[in-house]
């Protein structure tokens, strides 16, 4: 079984990917609803948080989670990967984020290389990427992108209120409204100028990426991180066979929670249509 986890509702946007993509295989999501949003939390508390739910999904039978959360991933995964998991007695468990797949995809580059290589080296294409306050200010997605590829443009904008207002499913013309500021503010930074390629880094976004499309200029692409983490999960579980074995006759495909089931299902109708029945995480 493979574990998701997430701040809130935003990772059942890769873990709807992940399910499509892999039928055969078994996921346990875990949404950490009594504490989202995660985005304004000081770096500790995002730690420790996410420390939490992984073992709880270790606890659940998943030797291998996937961060699907862009702040966890990006305030918490590095440091939990290299600081904490290699004492804490999991061994032959694993932690992956989602960061890295999508600075892969929008570099064109592996992960391992992190030094320019031609053609990258004189892409000259401008990414915008939206994401938390914590994401934002980590300037992962800019660092990360510019090891690769020096002469693209990474414009950053912060969208502090708005993976809150999608987990309070606040009325659409009020997401809208949000959405429609914040790409004002990032057009405002580039002059007008139309991003090439835009990363939606927070994994709530998606639920709402009809709303960015209306406001962004029409030949912006956006780089869809539930899709680039399923195809790099894939190439993944193809060199790491052991974590796709599972036993048919235990595994399920679950949703947990650690806050109220039944206003989970509620706040996610006007997301999807189809009823999400969630358990307590216990
Ligand atoms: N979905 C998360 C992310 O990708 C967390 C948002 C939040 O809890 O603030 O960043």
């Amino acid at each position: 079984m493979i574990g998701l986890f997430d701040s809130g509702h935003g990772g059942l946007t890769v873990f709807r990917a992940l399910v499509q993509r892999f039928p055969h295989l078994h996921f346990v999501y875990l949404g950490d609803h009594a504490n989202a949003p995660y985005g304004n939390r000081s770096s500790e508390e995002i730690v420790n948080l996410t420390r939490d739910g992984i073992e709880r999904l270790f606890a659940q039978g998943c030797p291998l989670v996937v961060l699907a959360c862009n702040t966890a991933t990006a305030i918490a995964c590095r440091t939990l990967q290299q600081e904490w998991l290699p004492d804490a007695g999991y061994a032959g468990h694993n932690v992956l984020g989602v960061v890295a797949p999508m600075v892969e995809a929008a570099t064109q580059m592996p992960w391992a290389v992190t030094s320019p290589q031609y053609p990258q080296k004189y892409n000259t294409d401008s990414i915008a990427v939206f994401g938390t306050e914590r994401t934002i200010s980590s300037g992962v997605y800019q660092e990360e992108i510019l090891k690769r590829c020096p002469k693209v443009t990474v414009i950053e904008q912060e969208c502090p209120d708005l993976a809150g207002a999608i987990e309070e499913a606040r009325p659409e013309e009020e997401l809208d409204a949000m959405i429609g500021s914040y790409v004002a503010m990032l057009l405002e930074n580039t002059r007008g100028k139309a991003p090439e390629r835009v990363i939606l880094g927070c994994t709530h976004y998606p639920l709402v990426e009809h709303l960015f499309v209306r406001h962004l200029p029409p030949s912006t692409r956006i780089l869809s991180q539930p899709q680039v983490v399923a195809d790099s999960l894939e190439d993944y579980l193809a060199r790491h066979l052991h974590y796709a074995d599972h036993p048919p006759e235990t595994s399920q495909t679950s949703l947990l929670t650690t806050g109220d089931p039944d206003a989970v299902a509620r706040s996610l109708e006007i997301f999807w249509p189809e009823p999400q029945i969630f358990e307590p995480a216990g």
